[in-house]
Formats: structure tokens, C-alpha cells, sequence
């Protein structure tokens, strides 16, 4: 059984996720719109989910969307191995890549995930992460496109969960071990 959590206010309400959301892809659109490639989007599943799809209503360019599925983390720590339970099945080579996170921690995720994509020769790889949060991050990654900049908490909500759980709330919560009450 999960441990139970205290989900504290908003750390960030979902007009600004949208708000965001919609700046990126601008700025996305803006970088790639002279290519005169695809661009493949790339989905880690499942967190991303949520803000991949807003993103993709607002971009302007044409696209090609395919998942995968990548962990490294259980519960509220990270295990420092990153699994790949499902790759992708669309072919990328000679594709520029757009590789959709939702939160980039300690870094192995996207790193591995990177090197897994330029495996595939594309033309070129960039990150885009919902959020980036530095202060555990164990090796270099480099993000090329960050909605929000977090401190070090645990967050859940538009696609991040805790245990499966809270993904399907539209804003950003910081979530703390539930303070323990006396039963007796
Ligand atoms: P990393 O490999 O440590 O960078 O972890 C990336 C993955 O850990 C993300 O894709 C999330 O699934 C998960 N993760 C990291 N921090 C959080 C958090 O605060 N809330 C929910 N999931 C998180
Ligand atoms: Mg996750």
C-alpha cells in the first residue's frame, strides 16, 4: 500500500500550465517551421501524456506522434536504473525528434532516452520537459525546451502521479508524507 500523502495548494494552477504550454509550442513552431523535415514527437508514457497532447493543439508545424514507456523511479525516490517497457515503432531516421517529458529529476531518464533516440539516426534530437527540477540531478542533460523550473519537492497532477494516482488533476500540487495523527 502507498504511503498516505498530505497534497498541499497549487504550486502551479492550470491557466498558467496552459499559458506555458502555449508558449512553448510557439517557440517550438518558431524553431522548426523552415525545416523541411517531419518532426517526430516522441511521448514518454506516462506522464507526459497530459502535456504532450495540449502541446501538439498549439503547434503550428506538421508532426508525427509515437510513445514509449522508460522508469527509473518507484514511490517517491529514484532507483538510479532507467527500464524501457515499450519502445517506439515509427522509424525516425533522418527525422528531426522531439523528446516529451514531464519532469526531468535526476536526469537518467532523458539522458538514457537520448541515447536511445540518436541510436536510431535522426537528424537531430532536442528535449522539451514540462518541468525540471535540479536538484537532484545526477548527470548533465541537456533541456532544450522547459515549461517550469521547480525546487525540490515532490509533485503530482497533468499527468505526474503518486503510486498510478492524481494524474488527472489539472494543476500542479507539491505532495508531503502525510503527517501521522496518534490512533490512541
Ligand atoms: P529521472 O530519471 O530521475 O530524471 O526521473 C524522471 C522520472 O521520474 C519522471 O519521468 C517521472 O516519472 C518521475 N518523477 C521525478 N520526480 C517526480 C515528481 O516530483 N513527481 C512525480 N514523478 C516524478
Ligand atoms: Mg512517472
Amino acid at each position: 500500500m502507498a504511503e498516505p500523502i498530505e497534497i498541499m495548494d497549487p504550486l502551479i494552477p492550470a491557466e498558467r500550465i496552459q499559458t506555458r504550454v502555449r508558449e512553448l509550442a510557439q517557440e517550438i513552431t518558431r524553431d522548426y517551421e523552415a525545416t523541411h523535415r517531419p518532426l517526430s514527437v516522441v511521448v514518454v508514457l506516462k506522464g507526459a501524456c497530459f502535456f504532450a497532447i495540449d502541446l501538439l493543439r498549439y503547434l503550428d508545424v506538421s508532426t508525427r506522434l509515437d510513445f514509449l514507456q522508460a522508469s527509473s523511479y518507484h514511490g517517491m525516490a529514484s532507483t538510479g536504473e532507467v527500464r524501457l517497457h515499450s519502445d517506439i515503432h515509427m522509424p525516425i531516421a533522418g527525422t528531426d525528434v522531439l523528446l516529451v517529458e514531464d519532469i526531468v529529476d535526476t536526469g537518467l531518464t532523458a539522458a538514457w532516452l537520448r541515447r536511445h533516440l540518436a541510436s536510431h539516426e535522426p537528424a537531430s534530437v532536442r528535449l522539451c520537459s514540462l518541468l525540471d527540477k535540479p536538484a537532484h540531478r545526477e548527470i548533465p542533460v541537456e533541456i532544450d525546451y522547459v515549461g517550469f523550473a521547480i525546487p525540490d519537492e515532490f509533485v503530482l497532477g497533468y499527468g505526474l502521479d503518486y503510486e498510478e494516482e492524481y494524474r488527472n488533476l489539472p494543476a500542479i500540487y507539491v505532495a508531503r508524507p502525510a503527517t501521522r495523527v496518534p490512533t490512541t
